[in-house]
């Protein structure tokens, strides 16, 4: 079985959407465990479906997160799900694992990505910049923010009478399909 670890840091809706895909079909992969930098509500949707979870705050590890999550993983999971987790991991963490971190972001990389774009910021920074149209991109994790290579991406039309907080809202019913649509799709080539 190809196992996955998913790493939340908020609701936790994408984590749902990969949990819904498994319980409604086979799709040959598994959570191992979901692992959360904070107290979230990420964790409570784990825990309803019987998932290990683990918190790993990073206001008290700091810079030593990265090391703890390595430290806690080992060798157990085929692939490490980014899902809105806002922590920023090390080097050591990702060259460890090349190919085998994925992360969600709700916008058309390479627009709106880098630091400091997260959660609504994108969504008003796209809005500002009077864009026809955004949407959400599954990449790569490389050692940059952002910047690994895409292996999903879906658009999304802007209307007139879009807001930042409609496009979100938007946005996010695709990311529930373009990650488990990710995942299935790196299941299969390795
Ligand atoms: C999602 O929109 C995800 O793309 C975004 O955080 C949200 C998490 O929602 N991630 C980023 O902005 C990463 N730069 P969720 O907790 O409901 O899945």
């Amino acid at each position: 079985m190809f196992k996955i670890a998913v790493l939340v840091s908020g609701g936790g809706s994408n984590l749902q959407s990969i949990i819904d895909t498994i319980s409604t079909s086979k799709v040959g992969y598994e959570i191992s465990c979901v692992i959360a930098d904070r107290e979230c509500y990420g964790i409570e949707r784990a825990k309803k479906n019987n998932i290990e979870t683990k918190i790993f705050d990073r206001k008290i590890l700091k810079k030593d997160i990265s090391k703890k999550i390595d430290e806690y993983l080992g060798n157990r999971v085929n692939l490490v799900v980014l899902a809105g987790f806002l922590s920023i991991l090390d080097e050591e963490f990702i060259n460890k694992r090349r190919r085998r971190i994925i992360n969600i972001h709700p916008s058309l990389l390479p627009k709106f990505g880098g630091p400091g774009m997260f959660g609504m910021r994108i969504h008003r920074a796209v809005m500002e910049a009077k864009e026809f149209e955004s949407g959400c991109t599954v990449h790569y994790v490389d050692a940059g923010i952002d910047t690994g290579e895409i292996i999903e991406q879906k658009k999304v039309k802007i209307e007139v009478d879009d807001t930042a907080e409609t496009l979100q809202k938007k946005i996010l019913v695709e990311e529930h399909k373009l990650l488990p649509k990710a995942i299935r799709k790196l299941m299969k080539i390795n």
